[in-house]
């Protein structure tokens, strides 16, 4: 190979890494492994086939592996539906379970027998029974000549044409995805499963253990893990819960190991990573960096405290605010070690490197020239103008559409636009809305929220940026005074308390009700933030179209710059596999982090004035009597460990698995110095975070006393 081409490799590596470490980065596609990766997977410690692993003839680990709840992956452990995923995955469902009388959050919960599963409406899974390649399909007869908004509409047309072929006589659902920046086009084929039942969560001590104070960092010790199990219908095909159903005979499950990884071991994750933007040009990455991450960090740092205050002082509040805050506070942290890692890569730098590089290689030729050569100067000009707009929209995103008044005021929002027969037919759904929607909520606490939302959004939104109904309501209606105005919307607006909610809904008389809803505060605000917003996004639109564009010929232009590297898709929730080793690494100069934690860990961290680091007694007593049965190794009980696996949001509850096949974890998480993963992986850095199957197994058998459930899974020893 030429030098300087190998010096630009080197650099586009660096996206990855020095040439000589053959960084494992990337999520590929299964359909593939053959062709990009089982040579290297094999070299790595991988003993099964392609075929093995997936095939659409053949029962592969494929058919052992879901979709979750529409956010998460889960995988089936026994050939009787039983499926193990994360808890912070189950978590909405242990929570929608829980009360002050049964605190299934805090003090777990076990179904003893599979009459005391508890059904869960809404949640259903989804298994890929087959993808395939449809590009040629549906861009045949589209060039580079083809105007945009006829490419678009063709493509739509013949996507959808393609998804219903594909399902004709089946009870399956099908539809086509995007790849490489709409370079390529695959079709996934999938069977949904509707009647999944809770089975078993370990108390938050455990499942949630070192809470936010430990979220997203090594060394962890969350025994992150929930159990739910797949019913179908008497032929095993999937239906509407019913208690008839009887639990899925599925063509796979995976069998367990009890003999963990060691450092260098291969370990393999496969499930559904949700959104990475691996090809984004040094003018996003700088704009994500030096603008988006930064304010939406702020704004959540505020929202935060506040939550976690009121958290703090009512066990009450803590129930209704757990998921909320995790959401929250998820985000938050990842965007700080995403912008701290980009920096510590000089991620923009490296990408402006690569963008000199890739002009320089379209000069060199007409056709190229023709095709790339104003494309980062377009690039340029497209985040100029994204960056501001973008902002605006987090700023209604997290200050205004996320309040919860407004999300109630939401519920009303077409009611001046629709006739007053839909108007009541509305109204009579909503009957049981005011209990949900406050189920959830604590007043002072939301007040408090509304108001610090409020103030960041009217202080850093100035000029045109500032939505008109800021001004005219804060500003001019209440003479500047915030802290009056919020007063006025909790004391008397609709959208602010439960009977007052409750009685508008039961009164509603279209004509007259709708002449208070208007003249309703919150009301206002969400009317006049939602036409605020509907302005940024007629902007933004045309600019991320545009970008789009650019996208798909900047993806084309680098792969066809570098013919000889393989390209892995950027992630878009559907099915691949990571692979590499389990693996320490240097999260400081002097420190290395070890592969794997401890029950020991755990004890240390034992904090009763914490709430993060409150050990359950019946696990400090495991811990003393040693009573870790099978599950321990060198009479440790180990609890996480990790490796290299290029993993993202979406890999929760991923199967992590040895070189034979055997599950030997649960992903659940990423280690901090290296979520920047998503946009430049470093193989020096990232590591995904593994819940060690076999503390999993010891929660179930010597902890909850359910070893009725390891029983039905397949334990190879
Ligand atoms: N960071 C993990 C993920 O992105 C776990 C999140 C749940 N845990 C939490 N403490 N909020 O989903
Ligand atoms: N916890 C994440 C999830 O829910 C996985 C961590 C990550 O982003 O890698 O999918």
């Amino acid at each position: 190979m030429k030098k300087k081409l190998l010096w630009m490799l080197s650099l586009f590596g660096l996206l990855s890494a020095p040439m000589a470490t053959r960084a494992d980065e990337g999520m590929w596609l299964p359909l593939f492994l053959e062709t990009y990766n089982m040579e290297r997977m094999r070299e790595l410690g991988l003993k099964l086939t392609a075929e093995e692993i997936y095939s659409v003839n053949h029962h592969s680990l494929k058919d052992a592996v879901m979709i979750f709840g529409g956010g998460c992956t889960g995988e089936l452990i026994s050939d009787q539906g039983l499926l193990i995923t994360n808890h912070h995955c189950g978590f909405g469902e242990i929570q929608a379970h829980s009360t002050l009388q049964h605190d299934y959050l805090t003090d777990g919960f076990w179904a003893m027998s599979k009459a005391e599963e508890l059904p869960n409406p809404g949640l259903s899974v989804q298994f890929l029974i087959r993808m395939e390649d449809v590009t040629q399909k549906v861009l045949e007869g589209i060039d580079l000549e083809t105007p945009e908004s006829q490419r678009e509409a063709l493509i739509e047309q013949r996507t959808a044409q393609l998804a219903r072929q594909a399902t004709e006589g089946t009870h399956y659902e099908a539809y086509v995805v995007p790849f490489f920046g709409g370079n390529e086009f695959y079709l996934f084929v999938e069977e949904v499963f509707r009647d999944v039942r809770l089975v078993g969560a370990p108390p938050s001590a455990i499942g949630k253990f070192g809470g936010d104070t430990d979220n997203w960092m090594w060394p962890r010790h969350t025994g992150d893990f929930s159990l739910f199990r797949i019913y179908a219908g008497p032929d095993n095909l999937p239906a509407d819960y019913s208690p008839n159903n009887q639990p899925y005979q599925p063509r796979k499950h995976f069998p367990i190991s009890l003999t963990g990884g060691q450092p260098g071991d291969f370990t393999m994750v496969f499930g559904y990573p949700g959104s990475t933007r691996q090809y984004l040009s040094s003018y996003a990455v700088q704009s994500i960096i030096g603008t988006q991450n930064p304010n939406r960090i702020a704004i959540r740092d505020a929202k935060l405290q506040i939550i976690g205050q009121a958290m703090e002082s009512d066990p009450g509040v803590r129930i209704q605010y757990a998921a909320k805050q995790a959401g929250v506070a998820n985000a938050w942290k990842k965007w700080i070690g995403e912008s701290r890692g980009l920096e510590r890569l000089d991620a923009v730098a490296k990408k402006q490197q690569l963008e000199a590089s890739f002009l320089e290689w379209a000069k060199a030729d007409p056709n190229r020239q023709a095709l790339y050569g104003n494309l980062l100067r377009q690039y340029r000009d497209a985040y100029e103008q994204w960056t501001p707009l973008e902002l605006a929209a987090n700023y209604f995103i997290e200050c205004g559409w996320q309040l919860e008044p407004l999300q109630a005021a939401h519920r009303f929002g077409e009611f001046g636009r629709i006739s007053e027969e839909e108007q009541l037919e509305k109204i009579e759904a909503l009957a049981n809305y005011p209990a949900d929607h406050f189920k959830n909520i604590h007043l002072p606490t939301d007040q408090r929220i509304t108001r610090a939302m409020l103030q960041l959004y009217f202080q850093n939104q100035t000029g045109a940026w500032r939505p008109a109904i800021l001004e005219q309501l804060i500003q001019t209606e209440f003479k500047g005074e915030l802290d009056k105005f919020v007063d006025e919307i909790y004391r008397k607006s609709i959208f602010t308390d439960p009977a007052r909610l409750a009685a508008f809904i039961q009164n509603y008389e279209p004509s007259k009700s709708l002449k208070v809803l208007q003249k309703d505060l919150v009301f206002r605000l969400y009317e006049g933030l939602i036409n605020h917003y509907r302005q940024i996004d007629a902007q933004i639109a045309p600019i991320e179209a545009d970008i789009a564009r650019l996208d798909r010929y900047y993806i084309r232009g680098l792969r066809e710059m570098f013919p000889d590297k393989n390209f892995y898709p950027d992630a878009n929730f559907t099915l691949r596999v990571a692979y590499g080793q389990v693996a320490t690494y240097e999260p400081a100069d002097g420190v290395v982090y070890q592969t794997y934690t401890t029950l020991d860990g755990i004890m240390a961290k034992d904090n009763p004035e914490i709430y993060d680091y409150r050990v359950p007694q019946r696990l400090k007593e495991l811990h003393q009597s040693k009573d870790f049965g099978r599950y321990a190794m060198d009479g440790e009980m180990r609890v996480c460990f990790i490796a290299s696996n290029h993993t993202t949001g979406g890999n929760s509850g991923s199967p992590v698995i040895d070189g034979n096949g055997n599950l030997i974890g649960v992903n659940f998480d990423r280690c901090w110095e290296g979520t920047m993963s998503d946009i430049m992986y470093d193989p020096e850095q990232c590591r995904n975070i593994t819940l060690d199957i076999r503390y999993a197994l010891f929660i179930i058998d010597k902890f909850a006393g359910a070893g009725h459930l390891v029983q039905e899974m397949s334990i190879v020893q």
